[in-house]
């Protein structure tokens, strides 16, 4: 995964470099390292550990003045964390030095054939391999560094960004990607190059995102973006709709606790200008020219990972109940090895924050190439994934940093939501009345999710009492079966407390084995459809002594007397419960995390997002 950052121009590059390095520690804490270029020649300086390890160890030296520089946070595919398989690496000469993003799936074969060669290597990583071939197409062709890069990546399989730097050309930076991402930042005579906006918002909001297959090089204060075809093309300049403060804490204690709190807001701002019920209007810009496909189509295919696959599995129920089409689920890394039967009538959802998720790339392309149409539910603007699938909406949560994911999972079922309610009208499922209803219960969501996140105290006193349990059932029914999923994804990825989500009559087909007085059994009890049903299974786990943790709707007298906590939720139509009943499983995740001492924002292994497969 790895976050990349490099800078040329007028400013010192360093703090620039590191200040972009700690906004993207999201994707990786494994190491850090920086490469500047100065009277002092090309120094590559790196250190396992965070971004503030590197910044300790070379606090007092006295070379690290530099207008040009690359920086690097890993998360490591290959080879361990260690100071060594930091990057920066240099080339054998050390004329060269190169970050990257990504894996390179040939590295064996190249490395084989350098080490025939007489090369040496100093890291376990793909990516000191792709540097040397790099060098050696320099040394045999006697070409320049650019024109190595590009006869380099024809014979390159796998994913990259990379950025390089060329001991003898103090002004120029070469950078390329393919299935990682690269964004150019363009200031007045100074350039500014990152794996996301985030470290180059506070300096430009002119931005360029490369695209697969191309290379820029900037030189003189410069940009030129040519094909590995050697074709040049002419950049396009976006501006970027960011504003710093949604970027920092704001006072809050970890990104996670923030951005669980901006919920409200997140999805109101996901339905402005989308949604008025009073005018009984739905617009999704996005949709517009694919409706007829949309209204169409013979199934839905959702494809996703981790919690944007449980958004997924909630909108399933929406769109079946709504428009009483046939949706499947499934997961983006299984369903691309499947060789799955998909056809030109059907129509595949692919739902990602980050927008860059390998797994989720790859099962576009596929549908892609099978003639399905491809839409896409991301947050990132200008992400991978919003520029591979034919349409989409975005999810206007704003950055999520946190590598737990909150505000984008209710971003994500609030602009599902909207489309099964669009679908289900146009397709005559949802007749009118039930429509222009829906349409205000949905509109009244913010408010209910502001209400529901003042428990946060009394779920802060369930935490402390539970912080210490090694195991925890999550159940639910319905739709609050993915939530249930997602309660548990939460409090393993944070906590790592081994929890499991289970639908809740699936309990009684093997995990009520393992029930006792030791076990905390949370359960989404609101009050639907299914609620009957669930207030049984309530007593089955009773009856065998574990502790009962309920989520219930606002009122509920029946569960009071069964559970060992209640947790009262404001009423909702079942459909958008999970908007709200989520909510106070993250917010258990989150103390339970922050009492066990866990680094809630970063947890241990894990990265924002997977660009790797
Ligand atoms: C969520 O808390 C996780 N960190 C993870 O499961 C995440 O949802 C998954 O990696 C998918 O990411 P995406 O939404 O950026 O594609
Ligand atoms: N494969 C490289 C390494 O292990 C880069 C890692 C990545 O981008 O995920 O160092």
């Amino acid at each position: 995964m790895c976050g990349i950052v490099a800078y040329v121009g007028k400013q010192e590059a360093l703090p620039v470099i590191i200040k972009g390095l700690k906004r993207l520690e999201y994707r990786g804490y494994d190491s850090a390292g920086v490469a500047l270029l100065n009277d002092a020649g090309l120094n590559v300086y790196k250190k396992k550990g965070k971004v503030s390890e590197l910044e300790n160890f070379i606090e007092s030296n006295p070379n690290l003045h530099s207008h040009i520089g690359i920086g690097h946070t890993r998360w490591a595919t290959h080879g361990e964390p260690n100071d060594a398989n930091a990057h920066p690496h240099y080339s054998a000469s050390e004329n060269f030095a190169m970050i990257h993003n990504g894996i390179i799936e040939n590295y064996e074969v190249l490395k084989t054939d350098l080490i025939n060669k007489g090369y040496t290597f100093h890291s376990d990583t793909d990516s000191e391999v792709f540097i040397n071939f790099i060098e050696d197409i320099y040394q045999n062709n006697n070409c320049s560094l650019e024109e190595a890069v590009r006869l380099a990546l024809h014979k390159i399989v796998g994913a990259y960004a990379i950025v390089l730097m060329n001991k003898e050309e103090p002004d120029t930076l070469i950078a390329a990607r393919k299935g990682s991402p690269l964004v150019i930042g363009v200031g007045e005579d100074e350039f500014f190059l990152a794996s996301d906006a985030t470290p180059i918002v506070e300096y430009t909001n002119q931005v360029v995102y490369l695209d697969d297959y191309e290379i820029a090089v900037i030189r003189d204060a410069k940009l030129q973006i040519k094909t590995i075809e050697n074709v040049e093309t002419h950049p396009y300049i976006n501006k970027l709709d960011m504003e710093l403060e949604a970027i920092e804490k704001g006072g809050y204690e970890h990104f996670m606790l923030k951005e669980i709190n901006e919920q409200p807001r997140s999805i109101a701002d996901c339905m402005r200008g989308r949604l008025d019920s009073r005018a009984g209007r739905l617009i999704l810009g996005g949709l517009r020219d694919y409706m007829n496909k949309f209204q169409n189509a013979d199934r839905i295919i959702i494809t996703a990972c981790g919690t944007s696959w449980h958004a997924g599995l909630v909108a399933e129920y929406l769109f079946e109940e709504f428009a009483r089409v046939p949706v499947e689920v499934e997961y983006a890394s299984e369903f691309r090895y499947r060789n799955p039967v998909i056809n030109s009538r059907d129509f595949v959802i692919a739902i990602s924050q980050s927008g860059e998720t390998a797994d989720t790339l790859a099962a576009i392309e596929l549908a892609k190439q099978k003639g399905a149409t491809i839409f896409g539910v991301c947050n990132v603007v200008g992400s991978s994934i919003a520029r591979a699938t034919h349409a989409g909406s975005y999810t206007h949560a704003g950055p999520e940093i946190g590598v737990a994911s909150t505000k984008a999972f209710t971003a994500q079922i609030s602009v599902l939501s909207m489309m099964a309610l669009m679908l289900g009208y146009q397709r005559g499922t949802l007749p009118e009345s039930k429509y222009m209803e829906l349409l205000s219960e949905l509109e009244a969501i913010p408010a209910k999710v502001e209400k529901a996140l003042k428990l946060n105290e009394q779920i802060e006193r369930i935490a402390a009492q539970y912080k210490d349990a090694r195991n925890f059932l999550y159940l639910g029914r319905g739709y609050n079966f993915p939530v249930a999923l997602e309660g548990a994804l939460k409090l393993k990825e944070i906590s790592y407390i081994h929890a499991e989500g289970y639908p809740a009559a699936e309990m009684k087909h093997g995990p009520i084995a393992l029930i006792d007085e030791e076990m905390p059994v949370v359960f989404i009890a609101t009050q639907d459809s299914s609620y009957e049903k669930v207030v049984s299974n309530i007593q089955e786990v009773k009856a065998r002594k574990g502790k009962i943790i309920a989520v219930v709707t606002e009122g509920d007298q029946t569960v009071r007397k069964m559970a060992d906590h209640v947790i009262e939720i404001p009423r909702a139509h079942e459909a958008f419960v999970p908007l709200i009943s989520v909510l106070p499983l993250q917010q258990l995740s989150y103390h339970i995390a922050v009492m066990r001492g866990c680094n809630v924002d970063q947890p241990r292994n894990l990265a924002k997002s997977v660009t790797v497969e």
